[in-house]
């Protein structure tokens, strides 16, 4: 009954609110129209926005084909197809006092050590590589060895973790290793395998090593999905280790602080949780990186560099990824809103990046350099990242970056990424190319101990140091390493024993591999992950 009498009212107001609603319907009608006009105009009066050419770049795709040697060249195990005519087999006992086969993996740098920690990252790296710009890779035939290189490390990280709360991460003592200078084929020295486990745990390696393999799970998901599968579970009971016991690794390891002290562990856990999130789309992971920690963990608003110790932001370009291309139905607005802090703290980087000297960290030939040791780093990760990062603007029709009220588009952080890469190359004040083979001014004085020693040699452990004493270049070409690099004001002391500036590292050669994937050519669309 009452509801009958409330609809009779309600008809004879029905007509002032049919009135009403024309009304607004027409005001609202004419403003769209008029903002639409407008933002037609600025539309009109900006120009179009910048797109790469297509085609291949032939010094990216010369220097891409040196690069990944030098995952060929760091190689421990029973070489398979090997084409670095100075390497051999070395470290095969890796692993057999713990009854596990260690022997596979990366040397990380000059020395002998097989250090779990940067390895892990490297193979993260190169699996994202492959998996933003594998169609690129493939059209100058990389492809196929990226994915092998990829492979020899995760072949590695999935005997390193034999059981839920134990993963291995290192072979070979640093200590007792650094007092001698010796080729691997030949070393003798003992090379004990180091675990952090639910006792002394190290949240930072195990989620670093979960990354890896959720990443390398995605690149291997369409040809090899048992292997694929493996990698995945590895990497969800890893996350599980990592999360469950928190503790810093080189707090448990006590010993690796000289090498790869860790910083802390929530950029760790945050990135592996962001891999695995794309790797399986399960909501818990984006839950994980957002609503559960994103506040505490992921200090929005500052952004740092991307570098072996600190993933925040590899992370943040990572999610901008969800943001820009997969805005999925099931996401929640707090999930969103937090996915927005991630964008913005990436823009935020990619403004730093773009801002003319002196405002920036450059040097006066305009690398990006934050640090002395190890200083092409910083700049070719931050390259990687701006790359990465402009291909997402552009699949998204994103034409626009906002920086403190200047306008930048996507082509802005390619060109960017571009002078980063020729600087590398040699278009520097030093005419040198930090990439060894490349070009004809390369370093001769490599700090790398296999490639400072003749292969047939004889000497052992202490007298081993008259090679790296020698004033003759290396005899043996570490082709693809991507050495340290120069100083803040532009200049390299090309020294065998300046380790700081003259020694290589995997992670280097990670990050410009994927730099120079994601110039080599272009392409309209970011292939999808899965
Ligand atoms: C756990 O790891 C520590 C540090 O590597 C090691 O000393 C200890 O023996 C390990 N525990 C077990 C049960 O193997
Ligand atoms: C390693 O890092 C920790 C902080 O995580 C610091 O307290 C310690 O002094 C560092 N060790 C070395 C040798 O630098
Ligand atoms: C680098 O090359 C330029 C142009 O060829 C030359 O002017 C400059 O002197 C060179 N610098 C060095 C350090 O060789
Ligand atoms: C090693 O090889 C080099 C170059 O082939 C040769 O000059 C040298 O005599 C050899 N040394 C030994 C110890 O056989
Ligand atoms: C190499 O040089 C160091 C430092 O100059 C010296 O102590 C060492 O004896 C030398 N070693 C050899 C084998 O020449
Ligand atoms: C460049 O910087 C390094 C390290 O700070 C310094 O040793 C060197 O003398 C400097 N070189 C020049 C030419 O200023
Ligand atoms: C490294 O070698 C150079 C000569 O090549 C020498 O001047 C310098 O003193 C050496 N530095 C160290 C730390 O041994």
């Amino acid at each position: 009954m009452e509801a009958k009498t409330k609809s009779k009212s309600d008809s004879t107001e029905w007509h002032w609110w049919l009135l009403v609603a024309v009304i607004a319907v027409l005001v609202a009608g004419a403003v769209y129209i008029t903002v639409w006009r407008d933002f037609h105009d600025l539309q009109n009066k900006l120009p179009p926005i910048r797109r790469p050419h297509g085609g291949v770049t032939q010094k990216y795709s010369d220097a891409l084909r040196i690069s990944t040697q030098f995952f060929d060249v760091q190689r421990s195990g029973r070489l398979e197809n090997n084409q670095i005519e100075w390497r051999g087999d070395s470290g095969l006992q890796d692993g057999k006092e713990e009854n596990i086969d260690l022997s596979k993996g990366l040397y990380d740098a000059g020395d002998l050590i097989k250090f779990g920690f940067p390895m892990a990252f490297t193979a993260t790296i190169l699996a994202w590589s492959i998996l933003e710009y594998g169609q690129h890779m493939e059209a100058v035939k990389e492809l196929k060895h990226a994915q092998e290189s990829l492979k020899w490390i995760t072949d590695y990280l999935i005997n390193a973790h034999p059981s839920d709360y134990v993963l291995y991460i290192q072979v070979g003592d640093p200590d007792s290793d650094h007092k001698c200078w010796e080729r691997p084929e030949t070393s003798i020295e003992k090379r004990p395998a180091i675990q952090v486990n639910n006792s002394y745990p190290g949240s930072d390696v195990a989620a670093e090593t979960a990354a890896a393999m959720a990443a390398a799970s995605l690149v291997f998901k369409n040809h090899d999905p048992h292997y694929s599968k493996t990698l995945l579970k590895h990497a969800q009971k890893l996350f599980e280790f990592a999360d469950s016991y928190p503790g810093i690794y080189s707090k448990s390891i006590p010993q690796i602080q000289d090498y790869y002290n860790s910083s802390g562990y929530l950029d760790e856990l945050l990135w592996a949780a962001s891999w695995l999130y794309h790797a399986t789309r399960d909501g818990y992971y984006l839950s994980y990186v957002t609503v559960m920690h994103g506040n505490a963990f992921a200090n929005w608003g500052n952004p740092t560099w991307l570098s072996w110790d600190d993933k925040l932001a590899g992370m943040q370009v990572l999610l901008s990824r969800v943001n820009f291309l997969n805005a999925e139905k099931e996401i929640s607005i707090a999930e969103n809103m937090n996915l927005q802090m991630y964008r913005r703290t990436a823009e935020d980087l990619m403004c730093r990046i773009l801002m003319p000297s002196p405002t920036s960290q450059k040097t006066n030939g305009g690398l990006i350099w934050v640090d002395e040791w190890d200083s092409l780093q910083y700049s070719i990760a931050t390259s990687f990242l701006a790359v990465v990062f402009s291909d997402y603007m552009f699949a998204s029709k994103t034409p626009y970056l906002y920086c403190n009220g200047k306008l930048y588009e996507p082509m802005d952080l390619r060109e960017f990424a571009v002078s980063q890469a020729d600087y590398v190359l040699g278009n520097n004040p030093m005419n040198m190319s930090y990439l060894v083979g490349y070009g004809l001014n390369y370093p001769r004085y490599v700090h790398h101990r296999g490639a400072s020693i003749p292969g047939n040699a004889t000497t052992g452990c202490e007298d081993g140091f008259k090679w790296l004493n020698s004033t003759k270049p290396n005899p043996n070409l570490a082709i693809g390493a991507v050495v340290g690099g120069p100083f803040l004001n532009d200049t390299y002391i090309d020294s065998r024993n300046n380790s700081m500036q003259a020694e290589p590292t995997t992670y280097n050669s990670a990050f410009f591999v994927g730099l120079l994937s994601g110039l080599v050519t272009s392409s309209s669309v970011v292939r999808s992950f899965t």
